[in-house]
């Protein structure tokens, strides 16, 4: 049976185990060609920079084939339906899918259509199942056993498939999510902690998972100016003081709105290494879907 990746709960605790372990190998150097003479296509119908660069890389090093068609040339623009589009992906004989739209629940209808696995690399506000794994990945990687210790999630969390995936996949690995953010950007329903003053919190915390300020997604301007935003909401050195926090990001970051310049640059900053493990992460994950589905 052909299996899908539209969230995190598509996989069991074991299989994320097992993914893990593969992504550490990769780290370690290790390297293969499972994946050789598979084709991967990634179609991405809303931008991305790292994540389909990240999954071009990531197929590559396991000698897949990879083809990437962005928003601008893809046939949605004129009018081709998505079962017509994954119709025509399948004929090219693709193993794996990684989508990317901007409505939620699309990977799940193209799923419907195709043949090979089909992998979501972002849908709407939903869900962004491969980026909550390397994020857990990290953590793990910089805080040991994660269970019990508390990171904020920090800004439009609302708008945002990264806190969404997050926000479920954390909690399930025990650790304990605070929600940092105005009244406006912080889900309507929701039974996780939350407050707006980050400093009420800040004692407490492992890790800041700061996100970006999704305007792209806001039906009218909420704040005047994005750096009304961060007087409040940009994490700042001063902030973090000598305290053992991480610091994350799933990019592109607004440089000093999200994140201050010093932030990223301090050694508590694990913005690069996400990407870094982004990559071993979802090898595992692409080998996992083409080779046992
Ligand atoms: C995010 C996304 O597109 O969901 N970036 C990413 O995939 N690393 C976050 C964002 O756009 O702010």
């Amino acid at each position: 049976m052909v299996r899908h990746l539209t969230t995190t709960a598509d996989l069991t605790d074991g299989e994320i185990e097992a993914i893990f372990e593969e992504a550490n190998g990769y780290l370690n150097g290790e390297t293969n060609q499972k994946l050789r003479s598979r084709l991967v296509i990634n179609i991405f119908f809303e931008n991305s920079t790292r994540t389909r660069s990240s999954f071009e890389v990531a197929s590559r090093r396991l000698g897949a084939e990879v083809v990437s068609l962005d928003v601008a040339s893809s046939s949605e623009s004129k009018g081709e339906t998505m079962h017509d589009t994954a119709a025509n992906l399948d004929a090219m004989g693709a193993s794996a899918i990684v989508v990317r739209h901007k409505n939620a629940g699309a990977p799940k209808i193209l799923s419907k259509y195709v043949k090979a696995s089909v992998i979501n690399g972002g849908d709407g506000a939903h869900a962004h199942p491969t980026q909550a794994l390397l994020d857990l990945f990290t953590l793990r990687q910089a805080l040991g056993d994660v269970r019990g210790k508390k990171i904020a999630i920090v800004g439009d969390i609302r708008n945002s498939r990264v806190a969404n995936s997050n926000i479920k996949l954390l909690t399930r690995f025990g650790m304990e999510v605070i929600l940092v953010a105005p009244p406006h950007f912080l889900p309507k329903r929701s039974n996780v902690r939350a407050t707006w003053n980050i400093r009420e919190v800040v004692d407490e915390l492992s890790a800041i998972m700061s996100l970006r300020t999704q305007t792209e997604r806001h039906e009218r301007p909420i704040y005047a100016s994005l750096s009304d935003y961060a007087v409040n909401f940009k994490i700042t050195k001063e902030l973090l003081g000598d305290r053992q926090i991480y610091v994350m990001h799933p990019g592109p970051v607004h440089r000093n709105i999200d994140l201050d310049d010093s932030v990223l640059s301090d050694p508590r900053s694990l913005v690069l290494r996400q990407v870094h493990n982004g990559v071993a992460t979802r090898m595992a994950i692409l080998s996992k879907f083409v080779l046992e589905y």
